[in-house]
C-alpha cells in the first residue's frame, strides 16, 4: 500500500498552475481596480488561497500612503504556507480561518475581495451577512466567480457536459463507478440575480454585476481539471488521482469530438457597497 503524503498532494491537485493563465490575472485585476483606492487602509483577501490575488493586491497598493494592511484569510494550512513562502510584503498578513466566522478573526475593514471562491460556499446568505459585519458602513465587497448559473456562453453547454459524460465514461473504463450527478452540495451555484437578491438581503447595494467573457485554452482546462476543488466538484466521490486523470482524457476526447481549441466562458464580477 502506498502512504499519502498531503502536502504531496496538495502540491499536486494545487490551484497555482490554472492562476498562471493570462485571462486568470484579466478577471481579477478588472475587479480589484474597481475596489482598491487609497484611503482603504485595511483591506481583506478572503479566500486567498496560494496567494495569486493577494500579490495583485499588493501590486496595486504598492508606494500607497499611509501603507495599507492586507490580511489573507483561508481554511488551508498549505494554501497559507504557499502564501506565506511566496509574499515577503510588510503590509501582508496571513490567517487561517473561514468566512463563516470572518468577524472573529477581523474586526473591521475597508474592502473585503472575495475572488474564486464564493461558489465554494454552502451557505451564500450567512456568509454575506458575516462579511457585511466586518466592512464599515461604505465598506466595499468584490467577489468573481466562473461557477455560477450564466457562467456558459450560449451555445457551449454542450461542451461542459459532454467533458463530464466521457470523463465518467473513462472512469467506468477502469471498472471506477461514479455515483452521483451534478454538482457537490458545496458547489451550490447562484445566478447573478440570486447574488443580488443576497447580497440586499445582507445590507449591500450592489454597483456593479457584470459578465466578463474570456477563452479558456486547452492548457487552461488541463489544469483546471488538475485542482482539486474542481475535481471534486466535477466527479463527487471519485479519487484526486482517477478523477484527474479521468478528466484529461475525457477533455482530450470531447475536444477532438467537437474540433475546439478553446471554449468561451463568463466570469461574473460584482461590487457591493455596505449600507
Ligand atoms: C479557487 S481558490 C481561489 C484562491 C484565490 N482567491 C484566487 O482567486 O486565486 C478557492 C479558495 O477558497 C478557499 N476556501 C474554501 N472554503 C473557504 C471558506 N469557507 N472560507 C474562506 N475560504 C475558503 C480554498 O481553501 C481556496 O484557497
Amino acid at each position: 500500500m502506498t502512504a499519502i503524503n498531503p502536502a504531496a498532494e496538495d502540491e499536486k491537485f494545487s490551484f497555482t498552475p490554472f492562476t498562471r493563465h493570462p485571462f486568470f490575472t484579466h478577471v481579477n485585476k478588472w475587479i480589484l481596480e474597481r475596489v482598491i483606492c487609497p484611503g482603504r487602509q485595511v483591506i481583506v483577501d478572503l479566500g486567498c488561497g496560494p496567494g495569486a490575488v493577494t500579490e495583485l493586491i499588493l501590486e496595486h497598493v504598492r508606494g500607497q500612503q499611509p501603507p495599507p494592511r492586507v490580511i489573507g484569510v483561508d481554511p488551508s494550512p498549505s494554501a497559507l504556507a504557499k502564501a506565506r513562502a511566496a509574499i515577503s510584503s510588510k503590509l501582508a498578513e496571513f490567517v487561517q480561518g473561514s468566512a463563516e466566522w470572518l468577524s472573529k478573526l477581523v474586526k473591521s475593514a475597508d474592502a473585503v475581495v472575495f475572488l474564486n471562491a464564493i461558489h465554494l460556499m454552502p451557505d451564500k446568505p450567512q456568509v454575506l451577512k458575516e462579511i457585511r459585519r466586518v466592512l464599515k458602513p461604505g465598506g466595499l465587497l468584490a467577489f468573481n466567480s466562473t461557477f455560477f448559473n450564466g457562467a456558459y456562453v450560449e451555445g457551449t453547454s454542450g461542451f461542459w457536459r459532454r467533458w463530464i459524460v466521457r470523463s465518467v465514461q473513462a472512469l467506468r473504463e477502469k471498472g471506477i463507478e461514479v455515483t452521483h450527478n451534478g454538482h457537490a452540495a458545496a458547489m451550490e451555484w447562484y445566478s447573478a440575480d440570486q447574488y443580488t437578491a443576497a447580497l440586499k438581503e445582507a445590507g449591500f447595494r450592489p454597483t456593479t454585476v457584470e459578465l466578463l467573457r474570456i477563452d479558456m485554452t486547452r492548457a487552461a482546462l488541463i489544469d483546471i481539471g488538475r485542482f482539486s476543488l474542481f475535481i471534486e466538484g466535477a466527479l463527487p466521490g471519485v479519487p484526486l488521482e482517477e478523477g484527474a486523470k479521468a478528466l484529461e482524457v475525457g477533455l482530450e476526447r470531447t475536444m477532438s469530438e467537437l474540433k475546439v481549441e478553446s471554449v468561451p466562458r463568463h466570469w461574473l464580477e460584482v461590487v457591493a457597497e455596505a449600507v
